[in-house]
């Protein structure tokens, strides 16, 4: 958070404070059992969160970067595999897809939205890609309805989405995560679900990749990695190792932390709905383009991203930062434009719109424990920050 006095998300610190006691109880109730590995909180908070994304099964991790790599060793992505993604998500699908050896292809985006457009998408798929990976970005759903229909002809690709900024948003009525075969989130502290520290999770509603799922985050073994009341379906697989995996279980103190944020999750992001309409607001007349909310979506403003002409975009986010206020740019340089990648052929021009949002989004803060004062200080001051700089340009 720097020296900042209003951070662009929120952290640890924040949300312990405020739910102090009810942390200390949680952490307090893993220390007595001493099961630190596994222990009861565990598979409660894999239940109560697949409950609360309506889907069938989810598994706690250690981070959204390892719930995206679990997701494709559970898919059964091999290397030489081609492994469809965005490229504006933060590494994580591409790294992935990396270490799996995969053939990476990265989709552009939406100007509007973020999130991966579904026609190029449609023109990407091939009957050699054996999965696709999209993200809803800063916490707005991408359009699965579209994703699905490009990804009818092609059912050997399995529909993986990254909802690490949106846990908890809805499309059409479903929880983003529960829609395509395997959802993944991140469970940082910094996310709209945060644990203390590190967290992650997949959900699934198919039980087969849900055993894989759970073999890949304890070493590929096919033993329960449960200490207490196994909710895996039974399985006649053998015994042992039966799949290179990983290990990758969530710790018992982070469960039992996140299962009392979970319970904090709806206020949070009603809250952050709030602080959303307010910048709309007050920034109506503004030089830049808000967020879009399409017709039966939700959006979580895991941070609230605006884009300005790219000419005032830095002198525009130095000028908030001067005022205290952490307005970023997330994520910049998107994941082609990276060393390792333009090492191995990613250049400019290859994802016009990724590159071209890339240049003018500018992330403010909308977290939930912004003060009304606080959100009232962004708005304003976001707006007239932008009327001076770039008076009627867009
Ligand atoms: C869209 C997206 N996916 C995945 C990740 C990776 O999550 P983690 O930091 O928990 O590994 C991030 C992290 O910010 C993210 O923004």
């Amino acid at each position: 958070m720097g020296d900042y006095r209003i951070g662009l998300t929120s952290n640890g610190i924040e949300h312990y404070r405020r739910d102090r006691e009810e942390i200390d109880r949680a952490i307090q109730g893993v220390l007595d059992h001493g099961s630190f590995v596994m222990g009861p909180d565990v598979p409660a908070f894999e239940a109560e969160f697949a409950a609360y994304c309506e889907a069938e099964y989810a598994v706690a991790v250690t981070s959204g970067t390892s719930a995206l790599l679990i997701a494709l060793l559970a898919a059964g992505v091999e290397p030489g595999d081609e492994v469809i993604g965005v490229a504006n998500a933060d590494l994580a699908i591409s790294l992935a897809a990396v270490h799996r050896n995969a053939r990476l292809k990265w989709v552009d985006i939406e100007e509007d939205t973020f999130n991966v457009d579904p026609v190029k998408l449609g023109e990407a798929l091939t009957p050699e890609t054996r999965a696709v990976v999209i993200a809803h970005m800063y916490g707005l759903p991408a359009d699965m309805d579209r994703i699905k229909d490009v990804m009818a002809d092609y059912p050997e690709a399995v529909l993986i989405e990254d909802a690490s900024l949106a846990t908890g948003a809805r499309y059409r009525g479903r929880r983003v995560g529960a829609i395509g075969d395997i959802g993944c989130f991140s469970l940082a502290s910094t996310k709209v679900l945060g644990v203390l520290g590190s967290g992650g999770a997949l959900t699934t509603d198919d039980p087969e990749y849900y055993r894989r799922i759970n073999w890949v985050r304890h070493y590929g073994r096919t033993q329960t990695p449960y200490n207490y009341d196994d909710p895996l379906p039974p399985s006649s697989a053998p015994a042992g190792m039966v799949i290179p995996g990983l290990n990758e279980r969530m710790d018992s103190l982070q469960a039992a932390v996140g299962r009392v944020k979970l319970r904090k999750l709806d206020a949070d992001l009603r809250r952050r709905r709030e602080i959303a309409a307010l910048y709309d607001e007050i920034l109506a007349d503004a030089p830049c383009r808000l967020p879009v909310l399409p017709a039966g979506y939700t959006h979580c403003y895991r941070v609230y991203t605006i884009t300005v002409d790219p000419g005032i975009r830095d002198a525009f986010a130095e000028e908030m930062r001067e005022l205290g206020i952490d307005a970023g740019a997330h994520y910049v340089p998107p994941d082609h434009l990276h060393p390792y990648f333009r090492e191995r052929g990613g250049h400019p021009g290859m994802l016009p719109v990724t590159e071209g949002m890339a240049d003018a989004l500018v992330c403010l803060p909308s977290h939930a424990y912004l003060t009304p004062e606080e959100a009232n200080h962004v708005a304003v001051s976001a707006r007239d920050i932008l009327l001076r700089l770039a008076p009627g340009r867009i």
